[in-house]
């Protein structure tokens, strides 16, 4: 269990001629929360918290962030520091078991995802069977929730944990050879193998387009994968949380992390920014012309990439994915017409009142599509890469939901539906 400060705070809540008593727990950042599990059972009272915007659905040591001052760290590490030193696969450790990794661990984690860089042919058959119509990120959830079958020792729940690991690699290696075989099925390309002779970020580059990737392009996938791999109880996580809190079986709680992903209003965003940016081009390049649409309360249109439910301030991976746009396009010596409307955009958005008030910024998803773009990685296949990036953090959470024996997800409800009546007999209706 994450540290908690006990620090004997209480909180009251006056309910009509009751006054009920709770815990108040604080966290290792100071993070305080009002502990409510005795609300119904002292008062029948539950709370209402739509999306839950103020609502903590765990503890967790994993992954802090400040959204009031972009803080991020994992843990304790900050994101700068892990983009800018650390291998995906290093930070996959840290995330996954807590410390950042000896050269013999780090050796030892690599060697065990390598065993497992190609997964059982049964999955290209899989893939071949749909048809074009198919999004990269639907197959791939479709994929990882069918692994299962060949490794039906994981629908056991309560394997010691050296055995869950063993899926935790599993899972590492095998999805992005599934995101590659994807791209390969739906360009009309043989499938790919591995190579397990290349660091992560090339081997997936390499899968997937089946040539050397060069060195530039390696280190830009990397930190984007680092930049990626948690965020706290994000949609995608606490979907994964809930799912494995049935004691599901690992697969298909992290395929369901995937469709949860796939929204728009999560990480299909990054797939929505761009075909935003491409609109605005086709359209004109008028930046006021779109963001007054986005403000516009009868329009529909948002500014996808802007606004955060956490971050009122710059989301620091914003920062950095912006800084590395610049500079792959300038090492691939490419100039890309939306990288300037989206740098329009942003400067004209920080500038608006509307989007000052509502405290809306860049966020991770604004800039990671252009780059995704420079690198030749089709528009349908961004998501599948914040997927990629997102997976170590996806284990983390649901191994730490384990191991802290949190029960299962079952939030309540305030029913609105009718009162009690009678039945209609169908000649009656
Ligand atoms: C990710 O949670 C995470 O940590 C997610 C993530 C991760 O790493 O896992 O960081 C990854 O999902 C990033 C977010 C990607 N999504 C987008 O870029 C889609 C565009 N953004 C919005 O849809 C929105 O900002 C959300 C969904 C991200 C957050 O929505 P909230 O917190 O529910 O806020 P809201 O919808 O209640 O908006 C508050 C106000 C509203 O205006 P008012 O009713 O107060 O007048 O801000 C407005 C909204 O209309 N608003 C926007 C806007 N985002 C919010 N207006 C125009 N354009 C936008 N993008």
């Amino acid at each position: 269990m994450s540290q908690i400060a006990e620090l004997n705070e209480t909180a009251e809540l006056k309910l009509g001629d009751i006054t009920v008593e709770f815990p108040v727990i604080t966290g290792s950042e100071n993070e305080k929360g009002i502990d409510i599990s005795s609300l119904r059972g002292k008062s029948g009272y539950i709370t209402l918290d739509l999306g839950y915007k103020n609502t903590g659905s765990c503890t967790s040591a994993i992954t802090f962030l400040d959204g009031e001052l972009g803080i991020l760290r994992h843990r304790g590490y900050s994101i700068e520091d892990l983009a800018d030193k650390a291998s995906f696969i290093e930070v996959a450790f840290l995330v996954i078991y807590g410390e950042l990794p000896t050269k013999d661990q780090l050796a030892e984690f690599e060697a065990g995802i390598k065993e497992y860089l190609m997964p059982p042919a049964g999955i290209q058959q899989m893939l071949k069977a749909f048809p074009s119509t198919g999004h990269p990120m639907g197959m791939l959830s479709s994929a990882i929730c069918a692994l299962h079958a060949w490794y039906p020792e994981s629908l056991n729940a309560y394997r010691p944990e050296d055995q869950k690991a063993l899926t935790y690699r599993r899972l590492l290696g095998f999805l992005p050879a599934i995101s590659a075989w994807i791209y390969c099925v739906q360009n009309g390309q043989d499938f790919t193998k591995a190579d397990a002779s290349l660091d992560y970020s090339e081997n997936f580059m390499k899968m997937m387009f089946n040539k050397d990737v060069a060195p530039a392009v390696v280190s830009a996938i990397n930190k984007l994968l680092i930049l990626h791999v948690d965020h706290e109880q994000n949609c995608s996580a606490s979907t994964v949380r809930m799912v494995g809190s049935s004691h599901a079986n690992l697969y298909a709680s992290i395929s369901a992390g995937i469709d949860a992903l796939w929204g728009p209003l999560h990480g299909g965003a990054n797939q929505k920014v761009i075909e935003m940016l491409e609109a605005i081009k086709a359209d004109g390049g008028d930046a006021d012309k779109w963001l007054a649409k986005a403000k516009d309360k009868d329009d529909p249109f948002r500014l996808m990439g802007f606004g955060h439910r956490v971050y009122k301030n710059f989301d620091p991976r914003a920062r950095i994915i912006k800084k590395a746009a610049d500079e792959v396009l300038n090492n691939l010596g490419i100039v890309d017409p939306v990288l300037e409307i989206a740098k329009a955009l942003e400067s004209k958005a920080l500038a608006d009142p509307y989007f000052a008030e509502r405290k809306l910024y860049p966020n991770v998803d604004f800039y990671s599509g252009i780059i995704y773009r420079a690198l030749g990685i089709p528009t349908e296949m961004f998501t599948v890469m914040f997927a990629i990036g997102r997976l170590p953090g996806w284990i983390a959470q649901w191994r730490e939901m384990r191991i802290d024996g949190d029960p299962i997800g079952r939030p309540r409800q305030i029913y609105t539906g009718y009162p009690p009546r009678d039945f209609v007999a169908m000649e009656n209706r």
